[in-house]
């Protein structure tokens, strides 16, 4: 047997091609690595720039009011014990045209109200809403909207000996709908000797607040009320106590002391946290192009399209601000420039004062479509 002195060079050469080899098989590696991760950041990339626009194509609030023939989804005539403020058709209104447009936001749908579903998600619950009457339209909507879809059982309106509070209940459901009065948020206390103080940095009904499984605050219009009609003779700010001072001072003070209490108290496991927007009222026509109108009892139709003349009022911006410091997770129901779009919704004199009021909204009427976008965030947090 010839044993071939394999030449260096050769050994050299095949040492090469060994080499050679482990080259390739460490570029197919980083190739089929580099074919799996791009794959994958395309994959995943694609993904999450598809969730990202479904996000944003999905902004509940831009959008504009679509004339629907299915509405209006309850006979407010049958709803039973409306306020008198916002009964707009047991006090004479003729023209219900304004009861037949729905919400119809850009870039996706609501999901369709389901009354029976709704009261099946607030089995054993309860939902309350605190603040002033524009809470309690809507609470007021939300419980005709549960009445229509609650046929088959009793429904029993308790107005505690509390007038601050109106609880709503639904036996058979164990479900409890509750408004309470505190159009400040903040506390209104009596004191001897002074009288009505307004306490902007005291909060006392948060332990009741803290028992509720879904919480939708609200406060303005009070805060800017003339002497007439405010509820308190003094001001109180830490140990302070003032006849009056900027108003705007006072809702941006009080409205953080609420901030602070949501920060420090809110369990986000237990309590689910809503915000509704400032509503606007219709006493300027100017606002949307009319500059001879001076109230709203001319108005039977929405605003077209999405865009309001005279823009946001200036107050939603400091309100904005201030929510910006809320650390626990809460949904602003951003409702102010769908309703800024109906100027047609409110009672005008249709309602138990018989005076003029282009500031709340009849029932059945605006406040149900911010109840469908409570309902519609509601049902898109839980998947
Ligand atoms: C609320 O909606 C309006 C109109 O779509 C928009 O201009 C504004 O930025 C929104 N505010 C927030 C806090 O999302
Ligand atoms: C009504 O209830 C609230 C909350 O429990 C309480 O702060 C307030 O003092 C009560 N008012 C009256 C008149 O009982
Ligand atoms: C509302 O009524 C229900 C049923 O009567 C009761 O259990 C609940 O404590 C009431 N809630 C308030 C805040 O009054
Ligand atoms: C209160 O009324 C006065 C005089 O009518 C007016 O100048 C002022 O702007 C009003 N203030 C508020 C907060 O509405
Ligand atoms: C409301 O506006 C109408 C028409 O613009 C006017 O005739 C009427 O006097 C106004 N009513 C009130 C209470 O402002």
């Amino acid at each position: 047997m010839v044993v071939v002195d394999v030449p260096s060079s050769f050994s050299h050469i095949e040492t090469y091609s060994y080499y050679l080899l482990d080259m390739m098989v460490v570029y197919a590696w980083i190739i089929v690595v580099t074919i799996f991760v791009a794959y994958g950041v395309h994959y995943y990339g694609v993904n999450a720039l598809q969730e990202k626009e479904d996000e944003e194509s999905c902004n509940f609030y831009e959008g504009s009011w679509v004339r629907d023939e299915s509405y209006p989804l309850y006979d407010s005539l049958a709803c039973p014990n409306i306020d008198y403020q916002f009964d707009c058709l047991k006090y004479g209104r003729q023209d219900l045209n304004f009861l037949k447009y729905r919400w119809q936001p850009n870039n996706c749908d609501l999901p369709r109200w389901d009354g029976k579903d709704f009261l099946e998600k607030l089995r054993g619950k309860k939902i309350m809403f605190v603040g002033d009457s524009i809470g309690h339209d809507q609470w007021q909507s939300l419980v005709c909207l549960l009445h229509a879809s609650a046929t088959q059982t009793p429904i029993i309106h308790t107005d505690s000996e509390n007038s601050s509070i109106h609880n709503f209940t639904i036996p058979g459901y164990g479900t409890s709908v509750i408004f309470m009065r505190q159009q400040y948020l903040v506390d209104i206390d009596y004191e001897d000797k002074i009288g009505r103080v307004l306490k902007l940095d005291s909060i006392k009904n948060g332990e009741l607040w803290k028992q509720m499984d879904i919480l939708v605050f609200n406060t303005w219009f009070w805060w800017n009320r003339n002497d007439s009609g405010k509820p308190w003779d003094y001001i109180q700010i830490a140990d302070k106590i003032v006849k009056d001072m900027d108003r705007i001072e006072a809702f941006k003070l009080g409205l953080t002391t609420w901030v602070d209490w949501v920060n420090a108290e809110i369990d986000p496991n237990k309590n689910k946290l809503f915000y509704q927007g400032i509503t606007p009222t219709h006493w300027k026509g100017a606002d949307w192009n009319e500059p001879q109108v001076r109230n709203c009892s001319m108005e039977t139709e929405p605003l077209s399209g999405s865009t309001y003349p005279s823009g946001l009022p200036p107050q939603v911006l400091i309100m904005e601000d201030i929510l910006k410091k809320i650390s626990k997770p809460f949904h602003l129901l951003n409702i102010t420039t769908l309703s800024q779009l109906r100027k047609d919704a409110h009672p005008s004199i249709y309602n138990g004062h018989k005076t003029m009021d282009c500031l709340h909204w009849c029932v059945g009427g605006l406040p149900d479509t911010w109840n469908l976008l409570m309902y519609a965030t509601l049902i898109s947090d839980d998947h």
